[in-house]
């Protein structure tokens, strides 16, 4: 029996449901309490989940608490992290570490300092997909691997939500919101990111409001909105990026990767599940490798996220990561969803911003290890 971590959230918005959901998975943490900037937030989720809601001071005093799970918006990331922290709990943040490479290494180091857990989102390279991928590629069946590419591309987050500003603001854009899946994914794959060069392109200088209050409003757009990103690896693979707010539809796959011997497709980085496929002939069959008899590969979700190319029905476990990290906390190992992997993401993030938005290829200054594997042995020990 494993211990169960008593977690304390702070930020009560739209994702917190999902880490709830996690109890229904996981059998090592409950989330007993909850706080928000926004009292009525906190109120509200205290109520729905049957917990207790505090303020943010009271839960980072509380002694029963040990871990904080910090779901606030990515601007609020480290402040939070911080708090946590310097009140002597481990704390499990969604993505990013923090919106400058700086503040997430101010964080890694702060951790460190007071011997205290940091884990980070994203946690789906943890899923059946990401893991299939991993075995296979370590099998040696497609070789080494030299080149690839990767795409996320959308028309933008106001199509359904009703406050799409933060998205279109200097401290976001699509780097920021979904370059942690990719960049992750890739470095579980193929270990740390050494360079990288890049052009951006803003396809709209206003947007429209399609949802909420404002709609049929237009809004200023003040970040770059598509990267086209070219990343060299340390293993010396060139993987071309693509991340975009600007593409009405598409049909690439989410991720290909071509090896000295063959070449692989993995699933969507934000997801957990979907097939690996291999092909080792020109033109020949594409092999399909399923993950949904993996424990987090089963499909758990049936309802379409609507965006291009991605599957109606797959895999969620969100929160896994966390529950890895309190496993690693009671067994005193490392955990997979570390501060040294958030950050080295943080720094590609940052790197491929800077070198697109400057012309100017940029050195990534961290490295980390690659994520070592979660074989299916060690995902059973914290499932329920
Ligand atoms: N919504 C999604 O589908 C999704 C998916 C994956 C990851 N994420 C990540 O999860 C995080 C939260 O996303 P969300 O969609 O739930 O956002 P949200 O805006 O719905 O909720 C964030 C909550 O945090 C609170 N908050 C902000 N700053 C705070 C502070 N300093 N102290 C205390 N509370 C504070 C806000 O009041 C709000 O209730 C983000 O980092 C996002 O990148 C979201």
């Amino acid at each position: 029996m494993n211990k169960v971590f008593k977690v304390g959230l702070i930020g009560c918005g739209h994702i917190a449901e999902t880490y709830f959901r996690g109890h229904q998975y996981f059998n090592n943490f409950k989330i007993v309490a909850c706080a928000d900037i926004n009292q009525k937030a906190a109120e509200k989720c205290a109520k729905l989940y049957n917990i207790k809601s505090m303020t943010v001071n009271e839960i980072l005093k509380d002694k029963d608490i040990e871990v904080i799970l910090n779901l606030t918006i990515p601007q609020s990331h480290y402040s939070v992290s911080k708090k946590v922290l310097n009140a002597g709990k481990h704390v499990y943040s969604e993505k990013p570490l923090a919106t400058y490479f700086q503040k997430g290494k101010e964080l890694v180091a702060l951790a460190k300092q007071k011997k205290l857990y940091i884990g980070n989102a994203p946690d789906t390279f943890l899923g059946g997909g990401g893991q299939k991928a991993k075995e296979l590629i370590d099998s040696d069946l497609i070789g080494q691997i030299k080149l690839g590419n990767a795409i996320f591309a959308f028309p933008g987050v106001e199509n359904f939500h009703p406050k799409p500003e933060s998205w279109y603001k200097k401290e976001g854009g699509p780097v920021i919101d979904m370059g942690p899946y990719f960049f992750t994914t890739l470095v579980n794959l193929l270990g740390p990111a050494k360079q990288v060069q890049g052009r951006t392109l803003t396809a709209f200088k206003r947007r429209n409001y399609r949802a909420g209050p404002n709609k049929g409003k237009t809004f200023k757009v003040e970040t770059p909105t598509t990267y086209l990103a070219t990343i060299q690896f340390h293993n010396e693979a060139i993987i071309q990026v693509t991340l975009s707010f600007d593409v009405i539809n598409h049909q690439r796959n989410h991720m290909e990767l071509y090896g000295t011997k063959g070449s692989i497709i993995v699933p969507d980085p934000n997801m957990f599940g979907g097939s690996v496929y291999i092909s080792v002939t020109e033109g020949g069959r594409w092999g399909e490798h399923k993950t949904d008899k993996m424990h987090l590969g089963k499909i758990n979700i049936t309802s379409s996220s609507g965006r291009s190319n991605e599957s109606p029905t797959n895999a969620n476990y969100r929160s896994v990561g966390m529950s890895e990290m309190l496993y690693a906390i009671e067994k005193k190992k490392k955990n997979r969803c570390s501060g040294e992997l958030s950050l080295h993401v943080l720094d590609i993030i940052e790197s491929t911003m800077k070198a697109a938005t400057t012309g100017v290829p940029q050195k990534i200054k961290t490295k980390c290890e690659k994520p070592k594997r979660f074989t299916e042995e060690e995902v059973k020990k914290i499932l329920l």
